[in-house]
């Protein structure tokens, strides 16, 4: 049967480069339904690169970027694993921090109590990932067994934070993402 993805997306530049993951994912077997934070959903609505119709086709779901209102239909069908990609350190401090005020926030903290598998992919520069909430988080959110690719020795590949200003988001390691997938 196939198996559903939730790949949730953050404001952060790999974020303009989604066909990427959700080509991969789908000819890995994968139904893969889009969800973006309120700011990654406005790059890819607002600013005139975005490409939110394009998302939309490919993954076959409406891409979702906030809750629904009570008496609302469920649209998607439910996640069998979260893909976090890219991670920023807002939505990693908060995420550790049991927050929940947006959709994406909500899907990711409630997913650890489900048992679900989760990886999570950051994206932040040297500067950003110096602060010392990033550390305390990736560290909070291992021990609660998510998956965080952090190049950081801790686990093999993944991403490397880069200094402020010269990230290349075609660097970014999709491919280790989603092969920390269950198979
Ligand atoms: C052009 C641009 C690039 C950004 N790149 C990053 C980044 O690589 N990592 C990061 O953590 N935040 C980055 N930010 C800041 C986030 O977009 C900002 O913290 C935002 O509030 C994140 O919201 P979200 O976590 O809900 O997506 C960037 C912002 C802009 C405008």
């Amino acid at each position: 049967m196939t198996q559903t993805l939730y790949l949730i997306a953050c404001a952060a530049p790999p974020a303009r480069r989604l066909t990427t993951p959700i080509h991969t994912a789908k000819k890995a077997g994968w139904d893969v339904c889009l969800i973006l934070t309120p700011s990654a959903y406005r790059w890819a609505a607002e600013d005139p690169t975005g490409n939110l119709d394009e998302l939309r086709g490919l993954t076959g779901h409406p891409v979702r970027h906030s809750y629904k209102l009570p008496s609302e239909p469920d649209v998607l069908p439910p996640p069998d694993a979260l893909l976090v990609a890219p991670l920023t350190s807002n939505t990693l401090n908060k995420w550790a921090a049991g927050i929940s005020d947006t959709l994406a926030l909500g899907l990711v903290t409630e997913g650890i109590g489900l048992g679900l598998p989760i990886v999570a992919l950051p994206h932040w520069n040297k500067a950003q990932g110096a602060h010392p909430a990033v550390r305390r988080s990736v560290a909070t959110l291992r021990e609660a067994g998510v998956t965080v690719l952090l190049g950081d020795g801790q686990t093999d590949g993944g991403f490397v934070p880069h200094p402020p200003r010269q990230g290349d988001p075609d660097a970014y390691p999709w491919d280790a993402a989603l092969a920390a997938l269950p198979a």
